[in-house]
């Protein structure tokens, strides 16, 4: 069976991509194991260095599959977690433009993922903070969606900007992409501007926001920085617990 494939994106940056995929992609394959591959397409390389992953010396990377220079196979690395990787560094940013001149540049990355996703249950893709070609590329290949929300005013104002890329995508596209949730992240129930923002979320979207928050810790915070996730760095506190209950929200939502 081909893997679930989920994109994890908000054209807002720091609201909690990356976190939320590597430790969703850790969760998956630790307390449910699931064959699970995280694949990184933010030329910042964030997700692969999170797992411990030299990005300043990689073998192989995404913009090569994206630039078919090499197959998808070869740029898949195993991570001490037990989630495989395809990861990425800044040289990706320097594909964006040769990319963009290529014959169907929205789907390079799906055609070379087709190859590989039956070896897969679930295939995450984290996704640089714009609109552009990696952005899009991430979104034709996914199934589904989980939109990551920090609960601020501005983080609020990002959501239209996410709605109309999902109708071009639709519509244009036409890749029947869904939300599979909306996450409220960074929570800091202590701030009114949190709970306000939590609140308006909730009209808006109703069912599909995740009844779970994932709170602002300085655990989740610090845990890239040993390089594991959340459930090596700090396994009992909120922060562990919420993604723990996320990814049991994802499991019966998929
Ligand atoms: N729940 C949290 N509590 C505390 N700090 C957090 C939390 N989630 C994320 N952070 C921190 O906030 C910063 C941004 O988070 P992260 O990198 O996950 O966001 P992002 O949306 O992927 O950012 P970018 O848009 O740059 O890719 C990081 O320093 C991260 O460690
Ligand atoms: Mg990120």
């Amino acid at each position: 069976m081909p893997a679930q494939i989920i994109a994890i994106f908000n054209a807002k940056g720091g609201v909690g991509k990356t976190s939320t995929a590597y430790n969703l992609a850790v969760a998956l394959k630790r307390f449910h194991d699931k064959r699970v591959l995280l694949i990184d397409i933010d030329p910042q390389g964030h997700a692969g260095a999170a797992l411990g992953i030299d990005i300043m010396n990689l073998e192989h990377r995404i913009d090569e599959v994206l630039l078919e220079k090499i197959t998808i196979k070869d740029t898949i690395v195993k991570t001490t977690s037990d989630v495989d990787l395809i990861p990425s560094n800044i040289l990706l940013a320097e594909a964006e433009i040769p990319l963009s001149g290529m014959p169907g540049r929205e789907v390079l990355l799906r055609r070379a993922v087709k190859t590989i996703s039956s070896r897969y249950d679930f295939i995450l893709i984290d996704c640089p903070p714009n609109v552009g070609m990696l952005s899009i590329n991430a979104l034709m290949t996914a199934q589904k969606l989980i939109i990551p929300v920090d609960p601020s005013y501005l983080g609020l104002l990002g959501i239209p900007v996410i709605e109309r890329m999902l109708h071009l995508i639709q519509t244009r596209l036409e890749h029947p992409i869904e939300i599979l949730g909306v996450l409220a992240t960074r929570y800091d129930q202590r701030l009114n501007i949190a709970r306000e923002v939590l609140a308006s979320l909730k009209t808006r979207f109703g069912d599909r926001l995740f009844e779970t928050v994932i709170p602002e810790t300085v655990k989740v915070r610090e845990a890239p920085s040993f390089q594991v996730s959340i459930f090596d760095h700090a396994p009992t506190t909120p922060g562990a617990v919420a993604y723990q209950k996320l990814t049991e929200e994802v499991l019966t939502r998929v």
